[in-house]
C-alpha cells in the first residue's frame, strides 16, 4: 500500500553544498581551458518522457555552471549521460546498445566520464546488468538523486569503478537547481514529482516514487522569471497533473494553480500534462474555461475501452465515466483538441474488449492518439497476470487502431483548411529552411513562409494545405 507520509522536509543548505562542488569543478576546467584552449563539453542522450526531458534540462543547467559546454558530437565529448527510460521494454534494449557503443570510446579516451541515469537505473536488474556487463560506465545514478550530481561526477572522476549512488527515499524536493532551456520562448514546468496511481502494467511509480507537490509559490516564481526573460507558454508538468497539492500543508489544488499562472504578465499560454481522468473535477474544468490563457488542448489517456479491462488495469474509471469527462469538457470548449494514450494487448484483452477500444476512438474523436503495444514489465501485477494476448493478436489489432486513428486524424485535419488561426512561432522549419515552423493553441505544427526575425512570436497565419502530421500556411494579413 503506497504512505500518506508528506513530503519531507527540503535541506536548503543541500543545494548550496552542490553549488560549492559546481564551482571548483568550474575552477579546474577552467584551468584546462586556459592551458589547452579548449572546453570541456558534455553530450546528454535522453530517452522516455517529457519528465526525463525536464531532468536532462537539469542536469545540463549542472553542467554549464561547471564550465561544460554542449556538444552533439558524442565521439569528442568529456562527459556523456544516458537518461534512460524504462516504460517499455524496447526502451530497455536501445539503452544497452547505446552503452555497447561507447566501449571504444571510453577505450580512446580513459579520462572521460559516461554516466547512467533515470527512472531505469532505479531498477535493481538494469544496475546489475551494468554492474557486470558494461564496466565502461563510470557513473550510475537514479532519478531522486539528481540534485547530487556535481558531487558524483566529481567522486567518479577520482574512482576506478563504477560509482553507483541509488537514493531509496523519494520524498525530497529540491529548487534552484540550474536549469539550461532549450527555448527561450516557451518552457515545461514540472510542479510535481511521482505517481501514487499504481496502474496495474505500469513501472513508474517504482521508480519515480510518490506524488509529492512543488509549493505554488515556488511554480509561481519559476514562470515569472521565464516570463520576465520573454517565455510565453508554459506546459506544467507531472504524471498526473489533477492530483497536484494534494500533499501540500495548505492544499492548493491544480485548478487554483492553473489560476494563478494565468494571472502571470507575459505568459500567452498555457497547458499541461498528463491529467487522469478519474480526477478531473468539475472545479478543474470551470478553471480550464474561464482561463484565457489554458489552451484548447487536452491530453486524457483513456488506455482501454472495455471496462473489464479498464478494471484489471486499476484505472478507476469505467468507460461510460470516462465519456462523461470528455462530453464536460467539450460543452465548455467546443474546439478542444484531445488526445490520449491507448494500450493494445493488455492481459486477457479480447477482440470484444478491442471493439470497445475501436469504439472510443470513433465516438471521442482525438486528434492525435499515442498506441502502445502491451509490454510486460517485471514487478508490476500485469506481469504476473493470465492470458497474456500473443504477438500476433497484439500486432494485427495495433495495426486496426492505428488504421482508424489516422483517418479520424485526417478528418480533424481538414476543418483546418482556409482558417486564421494563432501561432507561436518555435523557429526556422528543419526541413525548409525558408519557412518558419510553430503550433497552434491546439498544438498542431504549422509550417509557413514569414519576413524578418519571428521566433517566440504570436503571429495568425491562414491554412491553406493538409498534411497528416502538419499543416501549411501563409502569414495573414491580420497580423
Ligand atoms: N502518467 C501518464 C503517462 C505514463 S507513461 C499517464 O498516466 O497517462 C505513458 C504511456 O505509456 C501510458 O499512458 C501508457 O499508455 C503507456 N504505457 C505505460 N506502461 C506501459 C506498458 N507496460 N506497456 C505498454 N504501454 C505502457
Ligand atoms: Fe503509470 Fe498510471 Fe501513474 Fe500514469 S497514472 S504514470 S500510467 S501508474
Ligand atoms: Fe519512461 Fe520514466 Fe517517463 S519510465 S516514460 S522516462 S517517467
Amino acid at each position: 500500500m503506497m504512505s500518506e507520509r508528506k513530503v519531507t522536509a527540503v535541506d536548503p543548505t543541500e543545494m548550496e553544498r552542490q553549488r560549492v562542488i559546481m564551482q571548483r569543478i568550474k575552477e579546474n576546467n577552467d584551468i584546462d581551458y586556459q592551458r589547452s584552449g579548449n572546453n570541456k563539453s558534455f553530450h546528454i542522450i535522453t530517452f522516455g518522457c517529457q519528465q526525463n526531458n525536464a531532468d536532462s534540462e537539469r542536469l545540463k543547467g549542472m553542467l554549464m555552471h561547471m564550465g561544460y559546454e554542449e556538444t552533439d558530437n558524442r565521439n569528442t565529448a568529456d562527459v556523456i549521460i544516458i537518461n534512460t527510460c524504462c516504460v517499455r521494454e524496447n526502451a530497455e534494449l536501445k539503452l544497452f546498445g547505446n552503452i555497447g557503443a561507447l566501449k571504444n570510446l571510453k577505450k580512446d579516451r580513459p579520462d572521460m566520464v559516461i554516466a547512467v541515469c533515470g527512472c531505469m537505473m532505479e531498477q535493481e536488474h538494469a544496475v546489475e546488468a551494468i554492474k557486470k556487463k558494461y564496466r565502461h560506465v563510470d557513473l550510475v545514478f537514479g532519478t531522486h538523486n539528481l540534485y547530487k550530481f556535481p558531487e558524483l561526477l566529481e567522486r567518479s572522476m577520482n574512482e576506478k569503478y563504477t560509482l553507483i549512488d541509488i537514493m531509496n527515499t523519494d520524498g525530497i524536493i529540491v529548487e534552484d537547481i540550474p536549469i539550461k532551456r532549450d527555448e527561450k520562448h516557451k518552457a515545461w514546468i514540472t510542479i510535481m514529482y511521482g505517481c501514487n496511481n499504481f496502474c496495474s502494467y505500469c513501472i513508474v511509480p517504482y521508480v519515480r516514487g510518490r506524488e509529492r507537490s512543488r509549493k505554488p509559490e515556488d511554480v509561481v516564481k519559476e514562470i515569472e522569471a521565464l516570463a520576465a526573460d520573454g517565455c510565453k507558454e508554459v506546459t506544467l508538468l507531472g504524471q498526473n497533473v489533477n492530483s497536484y497539492g494534494k500533499d501540500l500543508d495548505n492544499p492548493v489544488d491544480f485548478a487554483d494553480l492553473i489560476r494563478l499562472v494565468n494571472n502571470i504578465d507575459g505568459i500567452e499560454r498555457i497547458r499541461f500534462m498528463t491529467s487522469h481522468p478519474k480526477d478531473i473535477s468539475d472545479k478543474l474544468i470551470t478553471a480550464m474555461k474561464d482561463c484565457r490563457k489554458v489552451c484548447e488542448q487536452l491530453h486524457l489517456p483513456f488506455q482501454a475501452g472495455s471496462n473489464k479491462i479498464l478494471k484489471a488495469m486499476n484505472r478507476k474509471y469505467t468507460k461510460e465515466e470516462y465519456l462523461e469527462k470528455i462530453q464536460k469538457v467539450k460543452a465548455v470548449m467546443p474546439d478542444i483538441s484531445l488526445s490520449t494514450d491507448v494500450i493494445v494487448g493488455f492481459p486477457g484483452e479480447t477482440d470484444e474488449d478491442f471493439e470497445e477500444t475501436l469504439e472510443i476512438i470513433r465516438e471521442v474523436e482525438f486528434d492525435q492518439a499515442f498506441m502502445f503495444i502491451y509490454s510486460k514489465r517485471k514487478g508490476t501485477p500485469a506481469s504476473e497476470m493470465d492470458l497474456q494476448v500473443n504477438e500476433d493478436q497484439k500486432h494485427k489489432n495495433f495495426d486496426k487502431l492505428v488504421k482508424l486513428q489516422n483517418e479520424v486524424s485526417k478528418k480533424l485535419n481538414d476543418l483546418y483548411l482556409g482558417k486564421i488561426v494563432e501561432i507561436l512561432v518555435d523557429g526556422v522549419s528543419k526541413k525548409d529552411s525558408s519557412k518558419y515552423t510553430g503550433r497552434t493553441r491546439t498544438g498542431k505544427v504549422v509550417n509557413f513562409s514569414g519576413e524578418g526575425d519571428l521566433t517566440g512570436k504570436l503571429v495568425n497565419v491562414k491554412i491553406t494545405e493538409i498534411h497528416s502530421w502538419f499543416l501549411n500556411g501563409e502569414m495573414s494579413t491580420n497580423n
